[in-house]
This record gives C-alpha cells, sequence and structure tokens, in this order.
C-alpha cells in the first residue's frame, strides 16, 4: 500500500491561482487512456485525504455533489459540512492517526494525498509519504498555491508525456541531512 501525492502543478510549481482557480489546468488537453492519467491511478486508491480549500473547490466544482467512492478525510479547523452522499470525515487529528486510519480503511489499496501541497509536506513530514505524481501543465502562473513547500529528495521513478502534460512519478527519498 503506497501513499502518493498525484497533482498537477503549473510549470513554476503552484497548484492552484491565488483566488483558488483550475481554469488554466481544466483548459488544458489530456488523454485520460494515456500515461500516469486519472482513471488508471484512482481503481487503485482505496482512500483520500485532503485540505479544506481542496475539498471546498471540489464543493463549489461539482455543485455539491461527491462523487468519490473511497473514504475520505478532510483537514480543517472549522466546521464544516458534509456533502449528502459519500464517506466524508473531517479531522484535525495528528496526519499519524489519520493515516493509520486511511490504511485501515483502504483495504489494501493506496492512498492519495490529494492536497494542497502543504497538507502534502504534513506526510512527508512524518515520513508516510512514498510517491510524488505531478502532471506540468504548460503554463506559468507567477504565484499560488504552492506545490509541496518543504525540502525533500525526490527519485525519478517514471516520465511519461501525455498530450499537453509533462509527467514524472517520483520516490519520496527523504529530507536531505542538515
Ligand atoms: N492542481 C491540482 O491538481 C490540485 C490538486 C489538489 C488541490 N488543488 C487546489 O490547490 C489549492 C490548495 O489550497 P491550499 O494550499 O489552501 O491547501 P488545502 O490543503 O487544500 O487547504 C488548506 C487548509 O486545510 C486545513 N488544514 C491543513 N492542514 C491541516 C491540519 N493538519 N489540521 C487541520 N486543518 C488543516 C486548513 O484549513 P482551516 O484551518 O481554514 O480549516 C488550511 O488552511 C486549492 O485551490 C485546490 O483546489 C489543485
Amino acid at each position: 500500500m503506497t501513499t502518493h501525492f498525484y497533482t498537477a502543478s503549473s510549470v513554476d510549481g503552484f497548484i492552484a491561482t491565488t483566488d483558488h482557480s483550475l481554469d488554466w489546468l481544466l483548459s488544458q488537453d489530456i488523454d485520460e487512456d494515456g500515461p500516469m492519467a486519472y482513471p488508471g491511478f484512482i481503481a487503485r486508491v482505496g482512500a483520500l485525504a485532503m485540505g479544506a480549500s481542496t475539498f471546498e473547490w471540489v464543493m463549489r466544482h461539482e455543485k455539491g455533489r461527491w462523487d468519490y467512492a473511497q473514504p475520505t478525510w478532510v483537514f480543517t479547523h472549522r466546521e464544516m459540512s458534509a456533502p449528502e452522499h459519500g464517506d466524508v470525515r473531517f479531522t484535525q487529528d495528528d496526519v499519524r492517526r489519520v493515516h493509520a486510519e486511511m490504511l485501515a480503511a483502504a483495504d489494501g489499496k493506496d492512498i492519495w494525498i490529494v492536497g494542497g501541497g502543504d497538507l502534502a509536506g504534513q506526510f512527508a513530514d512524518a515520513g508516510l509519504l512514498d510517491e510524488v505524481w505531478l502532471q506540468y501543465a504548460p503554463v506559468t502562473l507567477g504565484a499560488g498555491a504552492p506545490l509541496l513547500p518543504r525540502r525533500l529528495d525526490l527519485e525519478l521513478i517514471e516520465v511519461a508525456r501525455n498530450r499537453s502534460f509533462l509527467c514524472g512519478r517520483y520516490r519520496v527519498v527523504g529530507a536531505p541531512a542538515p
């Protein structure tokens, strides 16, 4: 069971604009059956974690509908409303305890840290992030939500082009020695 941070990024390392727009991403060309595309990835995922902004984006974008079949942990300090359907669990617990719950719920499948970047970093800080999958869209944003605001060493284990996207899969080696 592998814990992945799978995300798209601008070439300059942002996963959303400063006002949490993904228009720059959703307008890009991708082959859903092509290399490192989402359908093949999500089929192997048994549990998800995301931060409050990402959850709010999904709820806005899907107009309140929740399409994930997997149990999802949403990290927040606020009172938030769960979607009518789906298994959404709000938490502000330690990432280690949440990760253990996710492993138990995932039933042998992988874990997806959806984002944002700092939440993925919190799992990396605890030594719980195994892989980072990046789809680089051919844009720069100049500013926005950071991809992974940590100092980490990564090993490149797969590279592909999917239409507009440069895709890389990395193993997390860990924080460099001080
Ligand atoms: N390009 C892509 O493929 C992609 C993928 C994923 C996300 N995104 C986008 O990227 C943006 C990410 O936004 P973001 O950088 O603000 O990150 P985020 O992780 O989505 O949200 C950050 C918020 O999550 C809560 N949070 C994080 N860690 C927590 C913890 N340990 N305990 C309790 N609450 C915690 C806090 O919310 P509160 O304290 O306010 O409750 C924090 O302000 C969103 O717009 C999202 O839609 C893009």
